[in-house]
């Protein structure tokens, strides 16, 4: 018997859990003021618009719906980068973010000539490490969170950075960090992307909260334009299950930064000979949703309105989790819960205090004290807030 899934199995706890008065702030999935999923209107439309459409369910090609890469690619480099306007993108369709970046480093693992050990921040999202080593690449990690601040360690990174043997791999979430909420400054993100360059690191960029951190989708995409723009070597993984709530659809792409068309030709040829035996080909459903969502331009218009709408909830629930832990009396310094983003607060409880949350309070989150924003309503915010004053008092 293995051990639960460190996020997944939280869920699985929640449902097991009688207590009426039990809360769900462990996996990442966007929830109402109610406290529901939420299906978005814009998906609906695009629903409705496919559904008229009357197509058939043919297999897709094994590289995904051509519309959906193209269009997804476009979301994340922009339209006047040199990336989309030279076509130098590799991209496939792939089974979401985990998909994506599994496919991405099955290809590091067969062609990359460089030092095939992958970096990532310390700490990650508790899948990175297994998805490279699942690839049968290494994994180690540098400097990136400060327990002493809260907040980014940027000198400990670019120390640790500076250090990594040349042409290894390195690995960072494109924005709002899971787990921690802390994301690097723009003028960070330009030191970084020099100091990465002076190793000749190639990079691996994890997007899945496009639009989620600040509300904004080229905001959000900062880091992965300014990767691009110096030309970095490097690989993108998009994710459509948080910024269009098409969790269980499992749509997103790979897409592998190539040096001219050639290229492209080339690594598409062998991103293919990894996929075909692994799963054939990607579903079409949530690949056709997500590709008329962006192509579309009134669908587009209300999604964009609806990701600032799910981040904006996000950001007050912050605002009234910190004005509840002072109402119910906690005299802790909570600010790091309004100043990170994303989907998450690293609220700094260690695993005694979770525990203790869970057992006492019937409050589910990861051990590391993670919390999903997205689980906070304005009716269980006080009880949360009240459980964890009892818990860090
Ligand atoms: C999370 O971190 O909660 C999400 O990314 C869901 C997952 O697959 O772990």
């Amino acid at each position: 018997m293995g051990p639960p899934d460190p996020i997944l199995g939280v869920t699985d706890a929640f449902k097991r859990d009688t207590n009426p008065k039990k809360v769900n702030l462990g996996v990442g999935a966007y929830r109402t003021d109610e406290g529901k999923p939420w299906v978005l209107e814009s998906v609906r439309q695009a629903e409705a618009t496919i559904l008229k459409e009357n197509l058939d369910k043919e297999y897709a090609a094994i590289s995904g719906l051509a519309e959906f890469c193209q269009a997804s690619a476009r979301l994340a480099f922009g339209d006047d980068s040199d990336v989309i306007k030279n076509q130098t993108n590799a991209t496939v369709q792939c089974i979401s973010g985990t998909g994506s970046l599994r496919i991405g480093a099955a290809f590091l693992a067969k062609w990359y000539q460089g030092n095939k050990t992958v970096w990532i921040p310390n700490p990650t999202w508790g899948n990175h490490t297994s998805v490279m080593k699942h690839a049968g690449l290494d994994v180690k990690s540098y400097r990136y969170y400060d327990p002493k601040t809260i907040g980014f360690d940027f000198k400990g990174a670019i120390e640790d950075i500076k250090n990594i043997p040349e042409t290894s791999i390195i690995l960072f979430h494109a924005c709002a960090h899971n787990p921690t909420g802390v994301d690097p400054q723009k003028e960070q993100w330009d030191e970084l992307s020099s100091v990465v360059k002076n190793r000749n690191l190639f990079v691996i960029m994890d997007m899945a909260y496009q639009g989620f951190a600040s509300g904004n989708i080229d905001e959000d995409a900062y880091a992965v334009r300014k990767f691009a723009k110096d030309k970095h070597n490097m690989f993108l993984a998009q994710s459509y299950a948080k910024n269009m709530g098409l969790y269980g659809e499992r749509v997103g792409a790979l897409t592998i930064v190539c040096n001219d068309k050639e290229d492209v030709d080339r690594v598409m040829s062998q991103l293919k000979i990894i996929i075909r035996p692994m799963y054939s080909n990607p579903p079409i459903n949530g690949a056709r949703i997500a590709a008329k969502i962006l192509t579309n331009q009134d669908i587009r218009q209300l999604w964009l309105k609806e990701v600032k709408l799910m981040a904006d909830r996000i950001i007050t629930m912050r605002k009234q989790l910190v004005d509840n832990l002072q109402k119910v009396g906690s005299k802790k310094n909570w600010q790091h819960i309004t100043d990170q983003i994303g989907m998450f607060c690293f609220t700094g409880l260690d695993q005694q205090q979770v525990e203790r949350l869970t057992k006492e309070f019937s409050i589910y989150l990861t051990k590391d004290g993670r919390i999903s924003m997205a689980g906070l309503t304005s009716k269980n915010i006080e009880y949360v807030a009240n459980a964890i004053h009892e818990c860090t008092k």
